[in-house]
């Protein structure tokens, strides 16, 4: 059996240029996506050096529309030291990054002025995304409720942050979030296993925190976005390894075998991975594009054959159901039976078919 889907949109994913090439690029990062079924994905701006300039930002831009097989748009991210370039940085990124809070890559807002400075001088109508734990939500939704402007929090992860979340949206909060698969199909309990490919921020969160995060899939929770955040074997078993799991590949299957076992409907996973993040971000329609997927197909996820540079998943083992079979984007077929389609594989399929192959 065949199912249509349109193209998912990640409104969260780590591509690592620049700075980053040897743990991911827009080539394999974007492969990953399509692998994945998604057609759109939102790239963070915490590379080497973190994108902060308007200039940067601009080519980093053009080479990824060079480079990627599908649509990437870029971020932004909020430094103490660039607040000058709000409004520059606004006319050419997708949204505004701001992280509250320690994670990879040394971009970080900890004073109230630059946060005030982001809510004055980011363009309205270009949304504000907020690394926010505990805490630090409470802060990002008093910015939305004082500037009365949208506020998208990232990768809710603990029964606390969506309860709070849930409140400040009944009262009216413009606010909304993503939570990512790994908050929701792991627990601490897969840390001993996982080791540090168990390690990402925000932390896997505790059984009744992934439960309350459940409760709210048809409701206070907007997006699954994947933080896809690729990191080496070798740097993952460093002596300091880098928290960030790869996530692309596998946000799809997991979210279907989710809607086989009854969690949630089919239409809202539609809701989550593509109406949803295009309506919160504003992303453009990309006609005749859809992706097939076998929603009975039963296997386990596996790190052989993943198109991430980083080579492994964390849900190495897992039995899924559902794969994506074919991914189609403006009208040309760009992936299928596991493998991207290059430019030239298209071409030369054409010609054949034009020289009679039966
Ligand atoms: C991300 C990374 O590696 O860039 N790591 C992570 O653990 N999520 C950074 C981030 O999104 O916080
Ligand atoms: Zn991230």
């Amino acid at each position: 059996m065949t199912i249509r889907l349109p193209g998912l949109a990640d409104v969260h994913a780590h591509l690592r240029v620049p700075g980053g090439e040897h743990k991911e690029d827009f080539g394999s990062g974007t492969a990953a996506a399509l692998a994945g079924g998604f057609t759109t994905v939102l790239a963070m701006p915490n590379t080497s050096p973190p994108l902060v300039t308007a200039d940067l930002l601009r080519r980093v831009q053009q080479q990824a529309n060079a480079e990627a097989l599908c649509d990437v748009h870029l971020y932004a991210g909020a430094s103490p030291a660039h607040t000058d370039e709000l409004p520059a940085l606004g006319r050419a990124a997708v949204a505004l990054k701001i992280y509250l809070n320690e994670t990879f890559g040394p971009l970080r807002v900890t004073d109230l002025s630059t946060l005030l400075a982001c809510f004055r001088h980011w363009p309205i109508g270009k949304p504000i995304a907020m690394h926010a734990e505990g805490p630090g939500v409470a802060v990002g939704l008093g910015l939305a409720a004082a500037f009365g402007r949208p506020v998208h929090i990232c990768h809710v992860s603990r029964a606390s942050e969506i309860a709070l979340i849930a409140a400040a949206k009944a009262r009216g909060v413009p606010v909304t979030c993503e939570v990512t698969p790994h908050h929701l199909f792991l627990t601490q309990a897969n840390v001993p296993r996982l080791g540090p490919l168990g390690d990402m921020r925000p932390p896997l969160a505790e059984p009744a925190d992934v439960a309350a995060l459940w409760a709210h899939i048809d409701t206070a929770i907007d997006c699954v976005a994947t933080d896809h955040a690729p990191h080496t074997l070798a740097e993952k078993h460093s002596e300091n390894p880098p928290p960030g799991v790869p996530g692309l590949e596998t946000a799809l299957p997991l979210m279907l075998t989710a809607v086989a076992d009854g969690r949630l409907t089919l239409d809202r996973l539609v809701a989550l991975l593509a109406q949803n993040p295009r309506r919160i971000f504003h992303l453009p329609e990309q006609p005749d594009t859809w992706v097939e997927i076998d929603p009975a197909a039963s296997y386990q996820l596996s790190n052989e054959g993943l198109l991430t540079k980083c080579g492994w998943t964390p849900f190495a083992g897992m039995t899924v159901r559902g794969r994506v079979q074919r991914v189609v984007l403006r009208g040309k077929l760009v992936f299928e039976d596991g493998k991207v389609r290059s430019d030239r594989d298209v071409r030369q399929r054409h010609s054949q078919d034009k020289g009679g192959r039966s």
